[in-house]
């Protein structure tokens, strides 16, 4: 248990759990604004994020920035943004379970000291990792779940909408229902005035 963000990243930054430490440059451990009611979870680092130290930022997050932007979310604003495992999986394969498994304790953290309203889970990992392993993504991104409280919806990954554009409609159909979720349960995520 950390006390602050302080002392939960510079220990999350020195973590040798697992085998993913021996290849990264660096650990990511997330971005955005501590106080946020919304967070976004993807499933790990690919090379642009390990070599710049931040989630979603290559070809996937900037599709990822711009769909948020068109609900009136941005990174460093209203959201926090994090990943399943904070090191690259090599050639970004997708991280293995017990990978998963010494690196959860990370986002637990993380969502302890956030206490986010809304989570969106960002591709299958994630939403499988997060919200049940018999999930769907294809079928099931878009509806909520509700666990400990918190209410969570799975997304498209951008990576997948960026092999298959056709899927970008349906994708933003997603954000339009988040953003009317957000107008119903949280309190500070927009300003007053723009409901
Ligand atoms: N894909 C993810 O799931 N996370 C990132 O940070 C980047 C790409």
């Amino acid at each position: 248990m950390y006390k602050s963000w302080d002392e939960l990243k510079t220990a999350c930054e020195g973590c040798r759990k697992c085998g993913l430490c021996e290849t990264r440059h660096n650990v990511v451990v997330g971005v955005g604004n501590p106080n946020a009611e919304v967070m976004f979870i993807g499933e790990g680092p690919g090379e642009n994020e390990d070599i710049q130290g931040e989630p979603f930022v290559g070809r996937a997050g900037k599709l990822l920035d711009k769909m948020l932007l068109a609900v009136d979310l941005e990174r460093g604003k209203n959201i926090y943004i994090a990943n399943i495992v904070k090191c690259r999986p090599p050639q970004n394969r997708d991280p293995k379970p017990e990978e998963q498994e010494q690196c959860i304790d990370w986002l637990r953290e993380q969502v302890r000291l956030i206490r986010p309203k809304i989570i969106v889970c960002l591709g299958r990992i994630a939403a499988q990792r997060i919200i049940d392993p018999d999930l769907k993504i294809t079928r099931d991104h878009g509806k909520w779940f509700q666990k400990g409280g918190i209410l969570m919806m799975p997304m498209l990954h951008p990576a997948a909408l960026l092999r298959d554009p056709r899927r970008k409609p349906e994708a933003f159909e997603d954000f339009l229902a988040l953003r009317e979720k957000i107008y119903e349960v949280c309190e500070h995520t927009y300003p007053i005035g723009m409901i």
